[in-house]
């Protein structure tokens, strides 16, 4: 089974190359999940349940998250309208699991593929130059009692390749894929643990490359040579969709291959 993860995705322009090429991307390689990073979606800034559907629209089972989730404030009733409903389109988008215990939403889902393939994402968030969460370490060895599906997803969204690596380690043999987000930089260190699990440490950002990851240069060249707060805009130009692509056995959950993917708009 193929499961293909899209990266960060930023503002409009992110969301614009999603609907332009991942319908040809899923159909080309046998793509029956996909999950994507959306913290970004809205403006470069958090999501709203409008962007959130929209993004289900287009082909996304599962959209993770990150730091910014609670930037647009409207996220909070969207995710609560999820409890106790396991079946609305709001229970799959999660934010990270390692939050503070009564956090709105979920940070983890289980559901079946349309071919009836079980599977499980954890959305994890790191903490080496971030905000204090709980351990992500722990809190996977958590949820991974809970989980019933072979194949599961876990997006990492964290600042250090050295923490997103080394969960790819703690969970080798255990999950299918440790996928990194949140920098915004793809790196070029894909790998199939032999236990069965495939690491990349950022898939690397869905939105306009021409820019300091995201936003438009000016403004973040400005922040740097100032020091002085600036409202950061979404940058425009070389729009380019950043993916990883899982292959797996679905009966061991064991990933078999994983490649990187970068598209530019056509
Ligand atoms: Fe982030």
């Amino acid at each position: 089974m193929r499961i293909l993860f899209v990266g960060d995705i930023f503002g409009r322009p992110g969301r614009s190359i999603v609907q332009e090429r991942l319908p040809e991307l899923q159909s080309a390689h046998g793509v029956e999940l996909t999950i994507a990073n959306g913290e970004n979606a809205a403006g470069g800034f958090g999501i709203t349940s409008q962007i959130a559907e929209e993004l289900f629209e287009l082909g996304i089972d599962v959209l993770t998250t990150g730091n910014h989730i609670w930037d647009k404030r409207e996220i909070i009733e969207y995710m609560n309208s999820a409890n106790g409903n396991e079946t609305s389109l709001a229970r799959r988008l999660l934010r990270p699991a390692n939050y503070p215990s009564g956090s709105p939403g979920f940070g983890w889902y289980q559901g079946r593929t349309r071919s009836g393939v079980e599977y499980g994402i954890i959305n994890l968030q790191g903490r080496v130059f971030m905000a204090s969460n709980d351990d992500p370490f722990r809190v996977a060895d958590t949820l991974l009692r809970q989980i019933t599906a072979k194949v599961i997803l876990v997006d990492m969204h964290a600042e250090a390749t050295s923490e997103k690596l080394a969960l790819g380690w703690y969970l080798e043999g255990r999950v299918t894929a440790v996928l990194g987000t949140h920098t915004h930089v793809p790196t070029a260190d894909e790998q199939v643990l032999r236990g069965g699990t495939a690491v990349q440490t950022d898939v690397g950002m869905t939105g306009p490359f021409e820019g300091v990851i995201g936003v438009q240069k000016e403004l973040i060249l400005q922040r740097f040579l100032t020091n002085m707060p600036s409202r950061f805009e979404p940058a425009t130009n070389d729009v380019r969709l950043c993916a990883t692509l899982i292959e797996c056995d679905v009966e061991t959950g064991h990933a078999t291959g994983i490649q990187r993917i970068m598209l530019r708009q056509k």
